[in-house]
């Protein structure tokens, strides 16, 4: 069964704004364009290095420590040193508000807001 949690309202967020929810630990939401929003796992596959300041980049998220490229779509990895994909959720939009599609094995708790902007590269 699936579940949606609110994540943020999309007119807080502009192209190149990676946001991480304060009660899900397991995603982040990233601004990839106008009107075009993604949600991913929050850490690099390579060292675990969270990807809150994270370039955003013509549909691709880079992690700041060692370069790994992700697709922001597939989460697939598409450049080394990381092997492996980030894990991807699926947005739903109602109104102007930006709900995340969890899977009811992961957990939802309590937690202060955090709030990052992502370095955006032309
Ligand atoms: S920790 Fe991300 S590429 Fe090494």
């Amino acid at each position: 069964m699936k579940k949606l949690v609110y994540i943020a309202n999309k007119k807080d967020l502009t192209p190149g704004q990676i946001r991480r929810h304060p009660e899900l630990h397991d995603v982040i939401l990233v601004c990839q364009a106008p009107g075009v929003f993604r949600a991913v796992s929050p850490s690099c596959t390579h060292q675990n290095w969270p990807l809150d300041d994270a370039y955003i980049m013509e549909g691709r998220i880079v992690c700041p420590l060692h370069g790994s490229e992700f697709d922001l779509e597939t989460g697939e990895c598409l450049s080394p040193p990381a092997i492996d994909a980030l894990e991807t959720y699926s947005i739903v939009e109602l109104n102007d508000e930006l709900y995340v599609e969890l899977n009811q094995d992961i957990t939802v708790d309590s937690g202060a807001e955090t709030v990052s902007f992502g370095r955006r590269r032309r």
